[in-house]
């Protein structure tokens, strides 16, 4: 089967933005690939992090993911930090990235932009790593949002360049998987910028775990878009909020744009967001009570890291002993 990798950050509280571009992918795969999914938290800290909330929000991402529908017997989940390949494969792969390559990273620049007094040497290396992750399994596909595309293209790049340099067959070549629709969910405030969990205004995102009154409630206040006629359409150019409810209540409820639209012919934007309210806490409201109760089993999540860690461990360390070898270390005698 082709292998599947992919993860996410445990900094705050996943939102309905990573479940549609990433999460919902991720489960969906699980039958027709062999899938590791992991919770980077080497990437977390990259942005300071509260270490009591760090640690929490990382058992949280756990349950999440499992409440999500992502099956251990199935899938590997692990925990990025519980396999030391990843931090190895890093270094050997800083010493194949150039800096001119990480300098047109749009994440770093825009991450770097945002804070100032804090621009470290890892977030700069940030998607080195993320390279490292992904070539560790030879993963053939990478389920992701639109956002991770450059991410992407430069694993490829750092692979094929360090496939040339030696005898060709190190790495394999993954390709993104990015859904056609849902790749980027926008802002619920500013519907021009993508829906983010680090957003310092919590009325931007829906966070899969919040309360859906809150959830109700912040939906309804969500941005529409001001022109004469309040016609409700999709496209994302000139209606970009409506747009965003549209492929929400789309996502949400498995029925197409195209059927939709003629649905809010006559109506008015509070029906919509009215309709998108409902449809996303009956998506949320059953992933909240699982979540609820794995987050409680403290062993049996335990017992999953641990099975998870040791599954990818075995298959990252064939990965790196290659990489060594090509290099030219020695082998520890
Ligand atoms: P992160 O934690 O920012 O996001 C996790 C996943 O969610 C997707 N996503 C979105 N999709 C649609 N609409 C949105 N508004 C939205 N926001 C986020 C992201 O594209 C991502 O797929 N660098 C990665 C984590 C990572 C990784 C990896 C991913 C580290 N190593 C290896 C794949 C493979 C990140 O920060 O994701």
């Amino acid at each position: 089967k082709p292998i599947v990798l992919s993860g996410c950050q445990p900094s705050g509280q996943l939102t309905i933005g990573n479940y549609m571009g990433a999460l919902k992918q991720w489960v969906s795969m699980q039958d027709d690939f062999e899938c590791l999914y992991m919770l980077v938290d080497l990437h977390a800290i990259t942005v300071r992090q509260d270490p009591k909330n760090l640690y929490e929000a990382c058992l949280d991402g756990l349950a999440l993911y499992l409440a999500c529908g992502i099956d251990p017997d199935k899938s590997t989940l692990f925990v990025q930090s519980h396999v030391p390949e990843h931090a190895q494969l890093s270094w050997v792969l800083n010493c194949y990235a150039q800096m001119g390559e990480l300098n047109r990273m749009t994440q770093f620049k825009d991450k770097s932009a945002k804070n100032m007094s804090n621009i470290n040497v890892g977030l700069y290396a940030y998607p080195v790593l993320q390279a490292a992750d992904i070539l560790l399994y030879q993963a053939d596909k990478v389920p992701v949002g639109e956002d991770q595309k450059q991410h992407l293209e430069l694993t490829r790049d750092i692979a094929t360049r360090f496939n040339n340099l030696y005898s060709g067959d190190v790495f394999t070549l993954p390709d993104p998987y990015i859904p056609e629709f849902g790749a980027r969910i926008m802002s619920l405030q500013e519907p021009d910028r993508k829906m983010s969990k680090s957003d310092t205004n919590p009325n931007n995102f829906i966070g899969l775990l919040e309360e859906p009154k809150k959830l109700t409630k912040k939906i309804k206040r969500a941005v529409t878009d001001s022109d004469e006629q309040a016609r409700i359409y999709f496209n994302p150019e000139e209606k970009p909020g409506v747009s965003n409810l549209l492929t929400l209540l789309s996502l949400a409820t498995g029925k197409s744009i195209d059927a939709l639209v003629p649905e809010y012919e006559d109506k008015m934007y509070g029906h919509l967001k009215g309709d998108v309210a409902d449809a996303v806490v009956s998506l949320v409201e059953p992933i909240q009570q699982r979540f609820h109760t794995l987050r409680n089993d403290r062993a049996y999540l335990d017992s999953v890291m641990k099975d998870g860690a040791a599954k990818a461990s075995e298959k990252a360390a064939v990965t790196l002993q290659k990489v060594y070898e090509a290099v030219g270390f020695i082998a520890k005698p």
